[in-house]
């Protein structure tokens, strides 16, 4: 397609590489393993993999505390294993992206241990370090997502380091020009291999207030969430110094072509679309994660992908997320049959989509055992029933002991229902989930109407989503049951059409003529033809 960047008819699959596919009999998943799979994710017909960090880590948030931004933790490999996996998948036609992590490092890094080495270090203000207060307490009350305060003293040079997330996760100081650029630096090297961008982890943390002012109370706090919530992140996070920093970022990238920016933000999404950037200079996609939460009605989703396109800037391209690996699967919250609704809502509406790995074969949320918690967020949090665990558990490929993924017991243990849910199984049964979700892809691919075309809602009522997909002669559209009762869409008898897809994958090609029966918890996609029906 001419002056479309390649990201804006992509779809994007996110592997979070310990539960991908294990090569070496450890329980965790690695690169040779993500090598190995390349023909799969080929077949399922996504065009970009988002790999969560693979970096030097310490691993107590699971990569996320990264100890050096250019190597390959062993654990996943080797640098040759990942300059293969590179090759590979871009010979494969896909595209690969990194999880940039520059908000915190681990405390292991050599940046942090020369920092905290003594007050007078030349790395000492690469990060926050605060006196206390009078009384010796915490210099202010900022609060960890992670539980507790987020200030961590340090008896050696007698200060607090700030940690938004564990203590053994201390914040950059992103004020501090030498930070930006030994970050710019990694993402260089990364560019530099071939990588084609970066997934930017918790993009709206990385500027803090310059006066240290204490959070606000939140008055909406509710009782049982997690604790952080209990103050408002007004000082902490989305200042306004971050316009500058996205321009920066942005600059970097777009040294090398055309190369992704994403960017983790979990803001309202009035203020989410500021992360475009001023003229656009910032991400090319915010994550959208209003689809992630949400209530599963079809009013309020249908309100909600209305408010996001009406606060979009112009020139601002869309995107969705049904579920990733901080989130509960999309099939434990709305179960396995609505589950499919839900893919024919991400693959159909306006925008890039991103699929976490195994929602394509309907994964639900795994309980896990409390002697099996690894979540560093629940062991810290016992009480609050919100670990990630449950949608971080192993690929389910086949029925074989360790469902394919491993030789060995895995680091999580695997759903109950794996024998009955697996790629194998499904890769055979004309009706999965799995076929749903490649017909869906196949189906963008083939359409300028859904990669391109204008979003137009029909008003609705009860379960029923109707819109339209619409780009020149090319007209879709898309119908969908959040009810378990059977539904009717009418329209003006001009409507006629083709049925291109049902979730049911039964009705292919049937004719449309006025009016739509749905049956119960069915999507359909509608190619329509003559004139526009009245809204
Ligand atoms: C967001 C990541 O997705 C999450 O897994 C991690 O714990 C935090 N950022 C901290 O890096
Ligand atoms: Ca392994």
């Amino acid at each position: 397609m001419p002056d479309v960047p390649w990201w804006n008819s992509a779809v994007i699959y996110e592997i979070y590489p310990r539960s991908f596919q294990d090569t070496n009999a450890d329980g965790v998943g690695d690169l040779r393993g993500i090598i190995a799979r390349l023909p799969y994710l080929v077949e399922l017909g996504v065009d970009a993999i988002w790999i969560c960090p693979i970096f030097p880590s310490p691993m107590a948030d699971f990569g996320y505390d990264v100890a050096n931004y250019i190597g390959i933790d062993p654990l996943f490999g080797t640098l040759p294993d990942f300059d293969v996996l590179l090759a590979e998948a871009h010979r494969s036609g896909l595209k690969v992206l990194l999880d940039l992590v520059p908000n915190h490092t681990s405390d292991r890094h050599p940046w942090f241990v020369q920092s905290r080495s003594s007050r007078d270090n030349a790395k000492r203000d690469w990060y926050l370090w605060r006196d206390g207060g009078a009384d010796g307490a915490e210099p202010n009350n900022w609060l960890s997502q992670f539980g507790g305060s987020a200030w961590e003293f340090d008896p050696h040079t007698a200060q607090y380091y700030y940690h938004a997330f564990l203590k053994q996760q201390p914040d950059l100081n992103w004020r501090n020009p030498q930070v930006r650029h030994a970050i710019y630096d990694a993402m260089r090297f990364w560019l530099q291999r071939g990588v084609d961008g970066f997934r930017v982890d918790v993009l709206w943390h990385l500027i803090k207030d310059d006066q240290f002012r204490d959070n606000p109370v939140n008055p909406g706090f509710a009782v049982g969430g997690p604790p952080h919530e209990a103050l408002l992140p007004l000082y902490t996070t989305d200042r306004p110094e971050m316009a500058e920093v996205l321009a920066q970022m942005r600059d970097v990238v777009d040294q090398f072509g055309e190369r992704l920016l994403i960017g983790e933000i979990y803001l309202p999404v009035e203020r989410l679309v500021a992360y475009y950037g001023r003229d656009l200079r910032g991400v090319h996609l915010p994550f959208n994660f209003s689809l992630l939460g949400a209530p599963w009605h079809a009013g309020t989703i249908g309100k909600l992908i209305q408010e996001y396109e009406a606060a979009l800037p112009k020139g601002g391209w869309p995107n969705w997320v049904l579920g990733n690996h901080d989130r509960p699967r999309i099939a434990g919250r709305v179960g396995r049959k609505q589950a499919r609704i839900a893919a024919m809502l991400l693959l159909t509406l306006r925008g890039t989509p991103t699929i976490y790995f195994g929602d394509e074969i309907g994964m639900t949320q795994v309980p896990i055992p409390p002697d099996r918690v690894r979540d560093p967020f629940q062991k810290n949090l016992p009480g609050i029933k919100m670990g990630r665990d449950g949608s971080r558990t192993p690929m389910q490929w086949d029925d074989s002991r360790y469902a394919g993924f491993s030789e060995a017991e895995p680091w999580l243990p695997l759903a109950d229902d794996f024998r009955q849910y697996n790629v194998a199984k499904q890769r055979s049964d004309p009706t999965s989930i799995y076929q749903l979700y490649r017909q869906l892809i196949a189906l963008r691919r083939s359409r300028s109407a859904l990669l391109r075309g204008s979003y137009r809602p029909i008003h609705a009522d009860g379960d029923l989503l109707l819109f339209f997909r619409e780009q020149g002669p090319e007209r879709l559209l898309v119908a969908l049951n959040f009810g378990t009762g059977a539904a009717v869409a009418k329209f003006p008898d001009e409507l006629v059409g083709t049925l291109l897809l049902s979730s049911h994958l039964d009705r292919q090609g049937e004719d449309v003529r006025g009016t739509i029966k749905l049956r119960s918890e069915e999507g359909v996609v509608i190619e329509v033809a003559g004139k526009t029906p009245m809204r």
